[in-house]
C-alpha cells in the first residue's frame, strides 16, 4: 500500500482566542475520493484552509505527498500539487473567464510548462459552458458557471489532490446534478479529491469515505455507503424526521 497523498493529524486552527479545529485527524489515499460533512461552524473550512496553506495551523501535522507541509504557504502547496476550490469560489469579477483560468495554471506559465495548452483544453471540454464563455467577465457568470471557473481553474495547476470546499453553496439542484458527477469523473480518472460538504446526501453519494466533523472535531468517519444508512447521519444530516 502507498502512503496516503493527505495525512493530517493533531491539526489545531485557532482565530485568536477561538479554536476552529481541536485535534483532527484524517487522511485521502492516492486516488480516494473522501468526504467531511458537518453542521455551520464545525470547522470544516478552517481545516482545509490549514491544509491548503492559507491559515497556518497553531497544532498537528500536515503530511502531504511524503512532506511535512504544515505552515507553508498556499503557493507553495499550489506548486507541491495541492489546489484548493474555496468556499465561495473566489472568482475575479473584473477578468475574464481566459484570465481566471490562467491564474489556476500562474505556477506553471511561470515556469514555461508547454502542456498548459493542452490542460486548458481538457479542462474546456470537460466545462463546455466555460468555453463559450472565455472572454465574458468572470462576475457576469452565473452561481453555477463561476462554480465550474473554480474548479476548472483548481484543475489547471494540474494537483495531485484537490480539495474542494462546498462545492454545493448556493446552487439550484440541476447545477448540482451536473458537478458532482463531474467530481466523480475527475475521480475515476486518478484525481484525489477532498470534499466539504454542507449537503450530506450528495456528498455521501460521490465520495467512499466520510468524516463527520462537529465542534471542531472528528465525531466518527466511515465507508460513506454506510454513513448514508447510519442513524446519527441519517437524524442530524439527511433531515430525517423523528416523527416520520
Ligand atoms: N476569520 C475568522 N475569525 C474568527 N473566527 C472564525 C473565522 N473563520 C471562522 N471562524 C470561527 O471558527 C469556527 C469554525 O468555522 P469554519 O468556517 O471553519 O466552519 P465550517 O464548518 O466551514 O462552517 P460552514 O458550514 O458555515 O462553512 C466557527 O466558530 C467560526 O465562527
Ligand atoms: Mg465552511
Amino acid at each position: 500500500m502507498s502512503a496516503p497523498i493527505l495525512q493530517v493529524s493533531g491539526l489545531r486552527v485557532a482565530y485568536g482566542p477561538i479554536t476552529a479545529v481541536d485535534g483532527v485527524d484524517l487522511e485521502v489515499g492516492r486516488g480516494e475520493f473522501v468526504g467531511i460533512i458537518g453542521s455551520n461552524g464545525a470547522g470544516k473550512s478552517s481545516t482545509m484552509r490549514a491544509v491548503a496553506g492559507v491559515l497556518a495551523p497553531v497544532g498537528g501535522s500536515i503530511h502531504f505527498d511524503g512532506t511535512e507541509v504544515a505552515g507553508r504557504k498556499s503557493h507553495e502547496m499550489v506548486a507541491m500539487g495541492l489546489a484548493m476550490v474555496p468556499e465561495g469560489r473566489m472568482i475575479f469579477g473584473d477578468q475574464t473567464v481566459r484570465e481566471n483560468l490562467m491564474l489556476g495554471a500562474y505556477t506553471r506559465l511561470a515556469r514555461r510548462d508547454p502542456d498548459v495548452v493542452d490542460d486548458l483544453e481538457e479542462v474546456l471540454e470537460l466545462f463546455p459552458r466555460l468555453r463559450e464563455r472565455l472572454d465574458q467577465l468572470g462576475g457576469s457568470l452565473s452561481g453555477g458557471e463561476q462554480q465550474m471557473l473554480a474548479v476548472a481553474r483548481g484543475l489547471l495547476s494540474r494537483p495531485k489532490l484537490l480539495v474542494v470546499d462546498e462545492l454545493s453553496l448556493g446552487l439550484a439542484p440541476k447545477i448540482l446534478d451536473l458537478l458532482f458527477p463531474i467530481l466523480a469523473k475527475l475521480n475515476a480518472g486518478g484525481l484525489s479529491i477532498l470534499l466539504v460538504e454542507q449537503m450530506a446526501s450528495y456528498a455521501l453519494a460521490v465520495t467512499q469515505r466520510t468524516y463527520v466533523m462537529e465542534n471542531g472535531r472528528i465525531r466518527f468517519s466511515g465507508p460513506s455507503a454506510d454513513l448514508a444508512r447510519d442513524d446519527r447521519v441519517l437524524d442530524a444530516y439527511l433531515g430525517r424526521r423523528h416523527d416520520a
